[in-house]
């Protein structure tokens, strides 16, 4: 179940210069596709170009009122229902933040949704988010070989599916 004192809420004008933080953060970049350190102005056009995508939701994770992570849920495919998501925790979220914005932004994703299905994609090398992933009781549905060219090496993508007929019997997690 989502804590209480957790919120998840449209991300604010005001609260991008935090989330620019944490996503140029060194163990958060390394997990991304783009790894480069991403300026203020590239965030803001990124921010406004968000804003005015109706299927794209950015959303800012607080735990007792403090912002701990962000996720994104963008609508691919609308009448299919289908998103993909991304999120990073704040470097120095309390233990456990990663759990919590998973399933708040599950409960967002299908609940105020109303998705049918929300995929994930990891680098193989995440462990991390791989076993978020499972914990949260996506399916590993793919191994996309040599899916991504970091500049020096290729990497292995692990593609993650979840349906909203998955969470009938998990809600109660
Ligand atoms: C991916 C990400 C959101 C996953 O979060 P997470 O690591 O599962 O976060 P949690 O806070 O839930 O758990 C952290 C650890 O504390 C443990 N934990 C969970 N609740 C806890 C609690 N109440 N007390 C103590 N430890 C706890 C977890 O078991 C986990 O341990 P593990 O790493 O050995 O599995 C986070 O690692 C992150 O932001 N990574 C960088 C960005 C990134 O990779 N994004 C995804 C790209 S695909």
């Amino acid at each position: 179940m989502v804590e209480d004192e957790d919120q998840l809420r449209p991300l604010l004008k005001a609260e991008l210069e935090v989330v620019r933080e944490w996503r140029n953060h060194p163990d958060v970049r390394r997990y991304m596709y783009t790894q480069h350190e991403i300026g203020a102005e590239e965030h803001l056009a990124w921010f406004k170009r968000a804003q005015q995508d109706p299927n794209r939701h950015l959303l800012l994770y607080l735990r007792q009122g403090t912002p701990m992570g962000f996720a994104n849920v963008s609508i691919v495919n609308v009448p299919a229902r289908r998103a993909e998501w991304g999120f990073y925790l704040a470097p120095d979220a309390l233990p456990g933040s990663g759990q919590c914005l998973g399933r708040a932004t599950l409960a967002y994703a299908f609940e105020t949704l109303g998705l049918h299905k929300l995929c994930g994609e990891a680098l193989a090398f995440n462990t991390r988010s791989i076993r978020f992933h499972e914990r949260l009781g996506f399916t590993r549905e793919a191994t996309l070989r040599d899916h991504h060219f970091d500049g020096q090496a290729f990497h292995d993508v692990i593609g993650f599916g979840l349906l909203a007929s998955d969470r009938t019997g998990a809600k109660a997690l």
